[in-house]
């Protein structure tokens, strides 16, 4: 392995802010996020979160929430923890997970915001249950929301974002405020992105690519069956 990773992955084995595999905190953090973070402020996940950019930037704006980056790259979840480091940031964390587990981690309630930031499009049908803004992932994030709750998604690829808005069409997912745009460098949501900008957003603006946004909250206590694809 490439010495820069081997050194990456040391970082990560270390940093209180770095929970993983091997590590106690991964078997009991479920239920106990409020013990980590020492206070018992909201908590906003960014799912799929690779570098964690929302995770550091809304954690430097809002000093009274808290921040979960989660991604199953421990590699690339290492630049939001060195950074949290760097910066003296409290209010972070990074899991090192695959998404199917969420539940294994939170318990409902435990979960205030969703930020899913430029997920892997996974345009073959079959792949529909790998869609991070899909319905079994949708299913998952409300579960732990039975309060209601806010979820962000930013894309370039307008498949997948026409797709999502197709599956939010079903009123069983009792969600309410939503609102999106096409390009949101040349809309009035602009400002609810609060600034942040991720890697692969600049990668594919670089190009000439437009930035979807959509936002909605799920309903508190709504009950839905379960619209997730096993
Ligand atoms: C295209 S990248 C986007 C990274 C970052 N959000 C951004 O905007 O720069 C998608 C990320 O989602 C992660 N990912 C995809 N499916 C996942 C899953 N089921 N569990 C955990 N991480 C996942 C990948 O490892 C990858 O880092």
């Amino acid at each position: 392995m490439a010495r820069k990773k081997l050194l990456r992955f040391k970082f990560n084995e270390e940093a209180y802010n770095f929970i993983q595999p091997g590590k106690e905190k991964y078997a009991t953090i479920k239920g106990n996020w409020k013990h980590h973070f020492g206070n018992h402020n909201p908590i906003t996940l960014e799912v799929g979160c690779g570098r964690a950019e929302y995770t550091t930037g809304l954690a430097q704006q809002y000093p009274d929430r808290n921040f979960i980056g989660i991604d199953i790259k421990g590699a690339r979840l290492w630049k939001g923890s060195s950074l949290s480091v760097e910066l003296g940031l409290h209010n972070t964390a990074f899991l090192r997970t695959k998404l199917q587990s969420l539940e294994d981690f939170f318990e409902p309630g435990e979960v205030d915001t969703i930020w899913i930031t430029f997920p892997d499009p996974r345009p073959k049908e079959g792949d529909e249950k790998l869609r991070l803004p899909g319905r079994r992932f949708l299913s998952i994030y409300k579960r732990l929301m039975p309060q209601g709750g806010s979820v962000h998604f930013k894309t370039d690829n307008r498949a997948l974002f026409d797709y999502t808005l197709e599956v939010l069409q079903d009123p069983e997912w009792g969600i309410s405020e939503l609102d999106y745009t096409f390009d949101l460098d040349q809309s009035p949501m602009l400002s609810e992105h609060l600034g942040i900008e991720t890697t692969y957003e600049r990668k594919f603006k670089k190009v000439g690519f437009k930035i979807n946004y959509l936002r909605f909250k799920f309903l508190p206590s709504h009950n839905t069956h379960d619209k997730s694809i096993k």
